[in-house]
C-alpha cells in the first residue's frame, strides 16, 4: 500500500488524480473506471476532468461502473446514486452515459440486478482503476462492518452511522433508506488497481484501521491490505491517527523517478 499524505484537500484531489490518469492510460484501448459518491472523491473528478479539458487524458470510450446504489430511490431522484455520478462523473469527465453504470436500485427483481451488474463488470473486462472514499466506520462501497472480505454485489442494510452520516443529503433520517446495492468486498478486490481518498479528522480512526489495523470485517477497507495496487491519498487530518505517519512522508518524498506519478 503507498500512503501518499498531502497538505490540503485540495492537493489529494490533485495527486489522486494523477495516480487515476497514469493506470487509465496505462490500458491499451478504453479504461474502465470504477467510480465512488460521496464528498471524498469530488476534488479528485475536478482534477480528471481539468485533464481531459486540456487534452491530457483521453476518456472518450471509457466506461464506468459505480459501486453502490440506495434500493428505492429512482434513478431520477436528485439523491440516487445514479444522480450523483452522471453529475459529478459522467458530465465532467464527457463519458459516455451509456457505458456508465450504476447497480439498479429500483430493479423489481434485486438479487437478479447484482448478478446481471457482476456479468456487466466482466464483460467490460473488469475494472482497471477503482476510485474508492471510506465511511467513518471504514466501510468501502456500502459493505458495513462485518461484511464478508470475499463478498460480490449483493444487497446490504445500512448501519444506522452511515445512515446518519449521509442523512444531510436527505430532508429527514427517516427519509435515507434502509437498504442498498453494493459491489462486495471480493468484486472491489478484483480491479486492478485501486485509489482511495480521504479528508479531514472524521476518517482518521478509518484510515488507521484501513492501513494498520488488523485485516478485520470490523474494518472493511483494510481487506485492500491484501490488494498488492493500492494507493492511499489523505490530509493531514485523515492521517492524524498513523503509527507511521513519518515512514509514508519520507518514502513518498524519496521516491525514485521512475516510480513518481505526480510532481
Ligand atoms: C457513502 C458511499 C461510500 C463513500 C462514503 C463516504 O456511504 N457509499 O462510497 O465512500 O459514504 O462518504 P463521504 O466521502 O461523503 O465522506
Amino acid at each position: 500500500m503507498e500512503i501518499v499524505i498531502c497538505s490540503t484537500a485540495d492537493e489529494a484531489g490533485e495527486v489522486a488524480a494523477a495516480r487515476v490518469a497514469q493506470v487509465a492510460s496505462q490500458k491499451e484501448g478504453p479504461a474502465v473506471l470504477g467510480v465512488a459518491t460521496g464528498s471524498s472523491p469530488l476534488a479528485l473528478y475536478r482534477h480528471l476532468a481539468a485533464r481531459v479539458q486540456r487534452g491530457d487524458l483521453d476518456l472518450s470510450g471509457a466506461s464506468a461502473f459505480a459501486l453502490d446504489e440506495y434500493v428505492g430511490l429512482p434513478a431520477s431522484d436528485p439523491q440516487s446514486y445514479a444522480s450523483i455520478i452522471n453529475e459529478t462523473v459522467t458530465v465532467p469527465l464527457g463519458l459516455d452515459p451509456a457505458r456508465v453504470h450504476v447497480p439498479q436500485g429500483s430493479a423489481e427483481d434485486l438479487r437478479q440486478a447484482c448478478e446481471d451488474y457482476e456479468a456487466a463488470i466482466k464483460a467490460a473486462g473488469g475494472v482497471n482503476v477503482q476510485i474508492l472514499g471510506i465511511g467513518s466506520n471504514g466501510h468501502i462501497g456500502f459493505n458495513e462492518p462485518t461484511s464478508s472480505l470475499a463478498s460480490r454485489t449483493r444487497i446490504k442494510t445500512l448501519n444506522e452511522q452511515t445512515r446518519r452520516d449521509n442523512a444531510r443529503f436527505f430532508p429527514t433520517l427517516d427519509d435515507v433508506p434502509q437498504h442498498c446495492l453494493t459491489q462486495g468486498l471480493g468484486t472491489i478486490m478484483d480491479a486492478r488497481a485501486v485509489v482511495l481518498v480521504a479528508q479531514g479528522e472524521g476518517k482518521a480512526d478509518a484510515i488507521a484501521g484501513l492501513v494498520e489495523g488488523p485485516v478485520s470485517a470490523m474494518c472493511p477497507g483494510s481487506v485492500l491490505q491484501l490488494h498488492r495496487t493500492v494507493t492511499v491519498v489523505i490530509d493531514e487530518a485523515a492521517a492524524a491517527k498513523l503509527t507511521l505517519r513519518d515512514y509514508y512522508a519520507h518514502t513518498y518524498a524519496h521516491k525514485p523517478a521512475w516510480q513518481r506519478f505526480a510532481d
